[in-house]
């Protein structure tokens, strides 16, 4: 049996929900799967798992601290040819930001972007949702499209 694993960084417990959604998607398949914050993931199970989604909120337009150092621990593993998927929480929405390429450079992007570094295909492009200010609450309906994407990526799992 395929088993994934959804790791998360989150400050206030928005991208904890999301994760938390994505790995509920993911395990509908039968897919068996962990969801596990950065700061509680032993480094060396990781690559006991087939499939890696990792998601962060947005910092200062890319990466928050504690997952800039975590991904640079990631990168002493070899992980090449796994699959993956990158996501983030971010407070600005696309539609009505006046600086569309500051706001391109979501901590999915940069995760996305590290993953393929180390030979991690994304599965499916790299996604966000957005939070009410700074703290949340998370936009209605985002918990659910996170679902319905790791529904998606259980189904390309368990092809
Ligand atoms: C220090 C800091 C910097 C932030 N910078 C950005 C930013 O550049 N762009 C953005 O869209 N949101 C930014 N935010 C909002 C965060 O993305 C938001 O707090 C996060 O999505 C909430 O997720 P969490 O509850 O999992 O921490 C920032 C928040 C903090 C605390």
């Amino acid at each position: 049996m395929k088993k994934a694993l959804v790791l998360y960084h989150s400050l206030f417990g928005n991208t904890k929900k999301v994760a938390a959604s994505l790995a509920a998607g993911i395990s509908e398949k039968g897919i068996k799967v962990d969801c596990v914050s950065i700061e509680e993931i032993d480094i060396d199970l990781i690559p006991n798992y087939d499939f890696l989604a990792i998601g962060g909120p947005t910092h200062v337009i890319g990466l928050s601290k504690e997952m800039k150092k975590f991904l640079n621990r990631l990168k002493t593993l070899n992980l090449k040819g796994k699959k993956g998927f990158s996501f983030d929480t971010r407070n600005h929405s696309r539609m009505n930001s006046r600086r569309w390429l500051l706001i391109e450079n979501s901590a999915s992007k940069r995760i996305e972007s590290k993953l393929k570094k180390m030979k991690i295909k994304p599965i499916i492009p790299r996604m966000s949702s957005i939070v009410i200010g700074r703290e949340g609450p998370l936009e209605s309906g985002v918990e659910t499209a996170m679902f319905e994407t790791g529904r998606k990526i259980g189904r390309l799992l368990a092809s």
